[in-house]
């Protein structure tokens, strides 16, 4: 059993907290519903947590109790108050289309907010608390916060961000390790993502070239076609800028289409291979949750280390938790 908000509920069997909330009425954020994104956030104010439910939070949060609820299937009566992240006020400054399916979203960025880019934050909807994370692409030092949101056809968030201009928003974080570490100026650094990945990734390399790293940084985006190589002309200017800025795209079968920096074919685990330092390679994947876990996997057993590989799999809502979150 589980009480929450003064309620007394019955999990079933195989239950998460989560569903068991849902099921019985309650009002609750998610969105990955898979112990990524942390939108689930709650904290145990007395019982045993079962600790896979606590899998990716810092250990600050661990030691308060904290977990998240898609991934908690309690094996004996938990008490559970609300996650109480701190939430702060923000508006949409502005979209702009950086491909036919894929808009940029400046937001107002809140005053004392302090991220890395890289980060992700939690959009939440004022209207009905529908919340969804979003990699932060743009520097601290810039005065708003810069989005990249892939508009899915039937995606309550994305297709309401991109025509949302003028509207409030709250949020929650910054969240996530995918930022760039300044001791690691001299390392080789390997970026490697598909569609709006990109804008973890983008946040990550303005902060390197920022602190002016020296070490060989590679960058891999991967799309459909040449157009989802958004922001491209920014990229190769960056790389013409830097010698020690590999710019590599990969899209889809589209003959003649190609340029200097554009190969076509599958992204896979191209870069892995065309890449041979690993040992001391800092790596980051982020984008299409199957290219993330195929990469790390590789990236490991050809001789990475776990440590310094920050991975950001994309993991969107299934259509459940989507039609739940409309109804
Ligand atoms: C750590 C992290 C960082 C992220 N960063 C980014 C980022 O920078 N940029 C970005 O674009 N995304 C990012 N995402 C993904 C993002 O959070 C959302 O999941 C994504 O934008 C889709 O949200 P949505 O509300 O638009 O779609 P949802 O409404 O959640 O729908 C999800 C999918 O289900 C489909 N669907 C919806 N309703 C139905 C239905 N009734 N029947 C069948 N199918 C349906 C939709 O078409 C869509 O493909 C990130 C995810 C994580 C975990
Ligand atoms: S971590 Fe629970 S919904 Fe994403």
């Amino acid at each position: 059993m589980i009480r929450f908000r003064g309620r007394s509920l019955d999990l079933r069997d195989g239950e998460s907290v989560l569903e068991c909330l849902e099921r019985s009425g309650e009002q609750v954020p998610s969105s990955c519903r898979s112990g990524v994104c942390q939108s689930c956030l709650m904290r145990a104010t007395a019982g045993h947590v079962p600790p896979e439910s606590q899998k990716g939070l810092k250990p600050t949060l661990v030691s308060r109790g904290y977990l998240l609820a898609c991934a908690c299937r309690p094996t004996s009566d938990l008490d559970l108050s609300d996650g109480a992240a701190e939430e702060t006020s923000s508006r949409v400054l502005e979209t702009r289309w950086l491909a036919p399916n894929v808009v940029q979203v400046l937001l107002e960025r809140p005053e004392a907010f302090t991220y890395e880019a890289g980060q992700f934050v939690h959009v939440v909807r004022p209207a009905d608390g529908l919340t969804r994370p979003y990699s932060l692409a743009s520097l601290p030092s810039a005065p708003w916060l810069e989005l990249h949101v892939a508009v899915k056809p039937a995606g309550n968030m994305s297709r309401w961000l991109s025509a949302a201009c003028g509207e409030s928003v709250r949020l929650r974080g910054p969240l996530g390790e995918c930022s760039y570490h300044a001791a690691s100026l001299e390392l080789p650094l390997l970026l490697v993502g598909t569609g709006t990945g990109l804008a973890p990734l983008l946040g990550v390399l303005r902060q390197a070239l920022a602190y002016g790293h020296r070490g060989p940084i590679a960058l891999h985006h991967g799309a459909r076609n040449l157009a989802g190589l958004y922001r491209w002309n920014e990229l190769s200017e960056l790389a013409d800028l830097h010698p020690n800025l590999e710019l590599q795209g990969w899209i889809d079968d589209e003959p003649g289409m190609t340029g200097p920096r554009v190969r076509v074919g599958r992204i896979d685990r191209q870069p892995l291979q065309s890449y041979a330092p690993l040992r001391n390679a800092m790596i980051y994947l982020c984008g299409s949750p199957t290219l993330v876990a195929n990469l790390k996997k590789h990236a490991y057993l050809q001789g990475a280390s776990l440590d310094r590989i920050y991975a950001d799999p994309f993991v969107t809502a299934p259509a459940l938790a989507a039609a739940l979150a409309i109804a």
